[in-house]
């Protein structure tokens, strides 16, 4: 496996190509943190490696309840070889518990349950702050019709039943997440990007501590420590099963 070269730095992650493999891409994880849209920064040592591989744990675990990710396979401690696909600027964001913009937004008090779980979309456009958006947006702003965004939503409830579900077994309550999907060559849509406590809310289900990136939004303290421990949860449920 050679590492081509890079072909687009992100907030999060560097995306490089796959020497000889034009269909493949190689994402590596780097230790910064960007929170309200890069407003806030700052680096930490071994977050890089720590969400790679709780990213790789997610994706294998989604792979085994056959949901089709740009995921192939971890290759080291920081990076990771999935399928190239073309991003549709889309943040598919699903909430079980209010928190984070939602409060803000519609006033709705932080900890009240939805259910059914709600979905949202969002506009991937830093210029704009990332607004939220509705179906009819969707169809202007990308090249989704209205059987892929449907089957898009749809995706995004199973995927939450299958993580709140497998996040709960590690005593761990998943309160909303952020998914992205893009086209691999055949047009096919697929989840793509990563899912890690970067772009999850988890709460300790006992203590309802926050055990997410909310720790770095917030300054609530140690975020290497709280990542190691999920990451650990994860490893201690996939070990034994
Ligand atoms: O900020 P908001 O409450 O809308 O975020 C909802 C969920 O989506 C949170 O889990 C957050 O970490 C994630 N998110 C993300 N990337 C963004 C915006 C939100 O991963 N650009």
């Amino acid at each position: 496996m050679m590492k081509g070269s890079l072909l687009y730095e992100g907030k999060a992650k560097r995306v490089y190509h796959v020497e000889g493999q034009p269909e493949q891409l190689i994402l590596s994880y780097k230790n910064d943190a960007t929170a309200f849209n890069g407003k806030k920064k700052d680096q930490f040592e071994g977050k890089g490696r720590l969400n790679n591989l709780i990213t790789s744990k997610i994706f294998d675990y989604l792979k085994q309840h056959n949901i089709p990710s740009h995921f192939i396979k971890e290759l080291n401690h920081t990076e990771q070889l999935v399928a190239k696909t073309a991003i549709i600027p889309l943040e598919v964001v699903v909430r079980n518990v209010a928190a984070g913009s939602i409060t803000r937004r519609l006033g709705i008090p932080e900890k009240e349950r939805f259910n059914p779980p709600l979905v949202e979309l969002f506009y991937k456009k830093d210029e704009l702050d990332d607004p939220i958006i509705n179906d009819q947006h969707a169809y202007h702003l990308t090249d989704i019709s209205k059987e892929e965004l449907d089957s898009i939503k749809d995706k995004a409830l199973e995927v939450n039943a299958l993580l709140a579900n497998l996040f709960k077994q590690t005593g761990l309550d998943l309160v909303d997440f952020k998914l992205e999907f893009g086209r691999i060559a055949d047009g096919t849509i697929v989840l793509a990007d990563e899912i890690s406590p970067d772009t999850c809310r988890l709460w300790d289900d006992k203590t309802g501590e926050k055990m997410d990136k909310d720790v770095f939004r917030e300054n609530l303290g140690d975020l290497i420590s709280v990542y190691k421990i999920i990451l650990q949860r994860l490893e201690e449920h996939t070990c034994a099963k």
